[in-house]
């Protein structure tokens, strides 16, 4: 377990595709541990391995009292209803935008054992894994934010960065 650096925009590694996880091995599981031990450290509300300089399809989100969830090679299977609202990201401190999301998601995956999962989120949750899986495909929230802005000053509580 281990606090790791953030990759910070505009380093390129945040810009490629994450590979497939094939192997579910004490590597993964270490990767796993180090993206919870930053997000926390962070108080982010997800994390993804290309953020860490990782370009394997796994990322964690605890969001709106979700607990911790790993998701391994995630894909969103349904998406419904709309919501806009502000979005951050730990890689790019400092700013936020409003972004358009489905207010509702069903995603799948794999946990760090290689069994298949499945999450649904609403709101926070669900923005959190569609801003985390845009990341296993070189997506910031910047390039489909309708405005970007300067982050204003919020009490540290309430850090919403993903
Ligand atoms: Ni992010």
């Amino acid at each position: 377990m281990a606090i790791r650096m953030i990759v910070q925009h505009p380093d390129p590694v945040l810009r490629e595709r994450a590979k497939e996880v094939t192997k579910f091995n004490a590597n993964l599981h270490k990767l796993l541990d180090d993206l919870a031990d930053t997000m926390y450290d962070a108080r982010g509300v997800g994390l993804a391995a290309p953020q860490i300089g990782i370009l394997k399809r796994a990322f964690v989100v605890d969001a709106d009292g979700s607990g911790l969830i790993e998701l391994v090679n995630p894909e969103i299977v349904l998406k419904e209803g709309e919501q806009f609202g502000p979005e951050g990201c730990l890689s790019i401190p400092g700013l936020q935008g409003d972004v358009r999301r489905a207010r509702r998601v069903v995603i799948r995956g794999q946990d760090r054992y290689g069994n298949p999962v499945e999450y649904e989120g609403v709101d926070l949750l669900a923005r959190a894994f569609q801003h985390e899986l845009d990341h296993l495909n070189g997506v910031l929230f910047i390039d489909i934010a309708e405005s970007v802005y300067e982050r204003p000053p919020e009490p540290a509580e309430d850090g919403e960065g993903e």
